[in-house]
Formats: C-alpha cells, structure tokens, sequence
C-alpha cells in the first residue's frame, strides 16, 4: 500500500512540475521526443533498406576483368569462397594460406572453370611473423594491377578459454595473425591501391570484437583492434581513392566456428560472402564509420541489442559470458567423450 501511495504522489508532482512548466518547454521536450522516435523509425528504414533493398559499391569500380585481388586464408571457409566469388565476376587472384597443397588445388579448379582466370599462390604461415613471408608476398605482387585486398586470415581460441588458462602460443597466434598478420599485409598491398587511385581493402572483423566477449578474450581484443584500426585506415586511405570497408559478422559454417548446420541466424559461407561482396560500404545503420554488417540476419540482431539493451553494456557482456560458458562446458564434455573412445 505504501509503496503504492509513494507511486501516485510521485505521479502528481510529474503533473504538476509539468503544469507549472511554461508553454515554451512543453514544446521544447515534446520536440526532443519526436526527434527521439523519428531517429529510431530512420534507423529501422535504413536497416530494412540496407538488408533487402539496396546494392553495394559495383567491384568494377576496383578494376576490370583482370584486375587482381589478393586474399589471405584462402584456401578454406570463408576465403576460399570469396576466390570463388571473386574469379567469378572476372578478378585474377593472389592466394594465400599455410597450406600449399590446398592452395594448388584451389587455383587449378578455378583456373579450369574460368577462362582466362590467372592465379598466383603463397603458402606462408601468420603466426611466424616471419620477414621473409612478407618479402615473398611484395615480389609476388610486385607488377600486378591489384585492386582489392581481402584481410581475411584469422585464428580464435581452439575452445572458449579463460584468459588466465589462455596458452602462450595461443595468445601469441591470435595477435600475431589477426592483428599483425593483417597491418603488415595491407602495408605491402595498400601502396598499388594508392599508387592507381583505386582500390578496395576488406578487414572480416566479428561479432566477438564488437561486443566485449568473455572466454573469448584475446580474439575479442584482436578484432576490436582491427575495427579501429580499419576505420582510423579509411579516412587516412579515401582522399587517395581507396576504399576501406570493415565487416561484422555473426557465425558462418566454416571450420572456425564448427558450425555445420545453417539456420536463420548462421549462414553457409557461399550466401555470406555473396552479401559481402554484395553490400560494399553500405553502413548506414553502424556506430564505427567505413564498416557494415552485411548479412541481413547479423544486422538485425546487432540493431535489436543496439536499440535495446547496448552492445557493451553489463548485461550483454554477463549473457556473452553465459553463452561462452555453455560453449566450453560443451566443448570440454566432447572432448572427454572422444578422449575416452581412443581408450
Ligand atoms: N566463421 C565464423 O563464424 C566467423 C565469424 C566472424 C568472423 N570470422 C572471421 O572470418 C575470417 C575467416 O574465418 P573462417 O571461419 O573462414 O576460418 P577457417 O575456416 O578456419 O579458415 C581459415 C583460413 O585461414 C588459413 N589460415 C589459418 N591460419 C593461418 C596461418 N597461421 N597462416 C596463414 N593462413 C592461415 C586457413 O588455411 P590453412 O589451414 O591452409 O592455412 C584457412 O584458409 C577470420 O578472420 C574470422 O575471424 C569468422
């Protein structure tokens, strides 16, 4: 009852301090409110526009047929599709990845079912950091005409881990090929971009460096990294006519996520990179400048915890962290269960 009595007194003193409100003010706030709502229907029709609607920046203002593009862990998941997308719509191609057996095979499929199609290959692995990799990829280039660099090497944790029971060589893998991997690659390949006026840099950020992601710590910061970087990069990169685009993503089907089955929120890679590739610089809807979530499903989940509860605020980060924990409570139970079968 009390608290009942606390509730209508402290609803007729909202009545009365806005009765006793001059006509000016009632103006001013109701003003604020439209601006309030109107911001939020604005931002739903540029996400609907975004999703369904509308077409990315046309990868012919990058080059022509025969333009080269390079990508960096090519030869499974997501970077073997964006070669196959890629040799589709007419782009020689440069591959590189740890291993190259698959990077042979991939360059000879696509070399048989495109005609003209030209590749060449580097089989280097990130996590070596190693001087002679990067010498190996600048003479590798050196003379072509590229026009797009796909950032799209990446490693996470093997299984959600606490950062404390982290190990070294992992920590070290994921800095070093995320981050490190990826400034050192476009510094070798930025300056063709520059040098022809022209030219389009992709960074596959994730969902886990958008939000804080315990468990997932290292690859989190990794990619939170690069979001800064790629977008601090593009405003240094657009009066020399290169674009720089970060993308977010959710979980795809790839070998990294260990996802196998699609579902309205996990895409396959051949429909996600089609909207990647499809969706160039279309970030209407994003808080980081020069980055879009191209996957229509991801863009609307993202909205919805924007527009709700934050991306960052203590309950998004305290469900991440429940998730994750789930997730390794699994990962763990698996592993038992196949280490007892080997038995
Ligand atoms: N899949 C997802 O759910 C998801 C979600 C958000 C963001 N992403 C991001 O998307 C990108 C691609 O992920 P993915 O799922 O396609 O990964 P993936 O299936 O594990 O493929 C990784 C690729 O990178 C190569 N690679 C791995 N370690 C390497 C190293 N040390 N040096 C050189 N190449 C290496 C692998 O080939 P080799 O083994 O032959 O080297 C392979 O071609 C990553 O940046 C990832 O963070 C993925």
């Amino acid at each position: 009852m009390a608290s009942n009595f606390d509730l209508q007194e402290t609803l007729e003193r909202a009545v009365d301090l806005w009765e006793s409100l001059p006509k000016a003010a009632h103006w001013a706030l109701a003003g604020i409110g439209a601006i309030y709502v109107a911001r939020g229907v604005l931002s739903f029709v540029q996400l609907f526009l975004t999703c369904f609607v509308l077409s990315g920046t046309n990868l012919r203002k990058y080059g022509k047929k025969g333009t080269w593009a390079v990508v960096t862990g090519a030869s499974d998941g997501l970077g073997k599709e964006f070669a196959h997308q890629l040799a589709a719509k007419g782009f020689n191609l440069v591959l590189v990845s740890r291993t190259q057996s698959k990077l042979d095979a991939l360059a000879r499929e696509l070399t048989l079912r495109w005609s003209g199609f030209q590749a060449k290959t580097l089989a280097m692995d990130y996590s070596k950091d190693d001087d002679a990799d990067y010498e190996r990829l600048a003479e590798l280039i050196s003379g072509l005409d590229v026009g797009i660099l796909i950032n799209n090497v990446g490693q996470s944790h093997s299984i959600p881990v606490p950062f404390l029971e982290t190990s070294r060589d992992e920590l070290q893998n994921i800095v070093t090929i995320n981050c490190l991997g990826t400034l050192k690659t476009t510094q070798i390949v930025a300056p063709i971009l520059t040098k022809r006026k022209r030219g389009l840099i992709l960074t596959m950020g994730s969902f886990a460096g958008y939000m804080p992601t315990p468990y997932l710590a290292t690859y989190s910061g990794s990619k939170s990294f690069l979001q800064h970087w790629s977008s601090s990069l593009a405003a240094e990169l657009k009066p020399q006519g290169v674009d720089v685009e970060f993308v977010i993503s959710y979980l795809v089907t790839t070998a990294m996520s260990k996802i196998r089955r699609t579902s309205l929120l996990i895409p396959s890679p051949k429909p996600f990179v089609r909207s990647v590739l499809g969706k160039v610089g279309l970030g209407w809807t994003e808080k980081f400048t020069n980055t879009y979530t191209p996957w229509w499903s991801h863009a609307i989940f993202k909205w919805a915890i924007e527009n709700t509860v934050g991306a960052t605020s203590g309950i998004t980060v305290w469900f991440n962290r429940r998730m994750h924990l789930d997730i390794r409570a699994r990962a763990l139970r698996k592993a038992e269960r196949e280490a007892k079968k080997k038995l």
